[in-house]
């Protein structure tokens, strides 16, 4: 698990990512987000994610994103590029803990990784976290996986283990 201490976080904005635009899906697009999730797990070097991926399909998996947008006020923060969806991290802010969770993980498209989409998108999920009165930031991955080893551990991220 990686946390944020959002006391702690001020970092100037990332360089942007030509043509690259941050914002919140609306409810049409959280199925085109399900298949980013799913496909970006899936296609990532190793396969990690086998495993776990084998109870979800992108379209249970944009029931489960719809159904926590109902129950408990989850986002989803996209990333899109020429009006194609290229990155996803869906957040859930927690008022009583004071917890901003990122309930999928960030996930950025194969073919668009590497240019700095998952940095603009964990940088402006942490802003807007921060904005939003919350204490700290939290996402559970995998250990050793890149997600863990080089973008998790940006603007203040902590590694914290936890048994499986
Ligand atoms: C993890 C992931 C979201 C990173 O997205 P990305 O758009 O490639 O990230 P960025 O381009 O912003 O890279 C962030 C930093 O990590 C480095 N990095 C990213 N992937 C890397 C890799 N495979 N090898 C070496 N360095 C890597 C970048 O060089 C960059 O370094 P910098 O901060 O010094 O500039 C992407 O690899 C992904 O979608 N993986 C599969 C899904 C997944 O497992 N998500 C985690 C769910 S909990």
């Amino acid at each position: 698990m990686f946390r944020w201490d959002l006391s702690k976080f001020n970092y100037p904005d990332p360089h942007q990512t030509a043509g690259v635009r941050i914002r919140f899906a609306s409810e049409g697009e959280i199925g085109a987000a399900a298949e980013v999730w799913y496909e970006g797990l899936r296609e990532e070097e190793d396969s990690p994610w086998e495993n776990y991926l084998k109870k979800w399909t992108p379209s249970s998996a944009a029931r489960w994103f719809l159904d926590s947008e109902k129950r408990l006020g989850a986002k989803m923060l996209l990333a899109e590029r020429e009006e194609k969806i290229v990155g996803i991290n869906g957040i859930i802010s927690e008022r009583n803990s004071g917890k901003g969770r990122f309930f999928t993980g960030i996930v950025v498209s194969p073919n668009c990784r590497r240019q700095g989409i998952g940095s603009l998108l964990l940088h402006r999920t942490l802003l807007d976290l921060k904005k939003g009165g919350l204490r700290s930031a939290e996402v559970e991955t995998i250990q050793g996986i890149p997600a863990a080893k080089y973008l998790y551990s940006k603007y203040g991220g902590e590694s914290i283990q936890v048994p499986a």
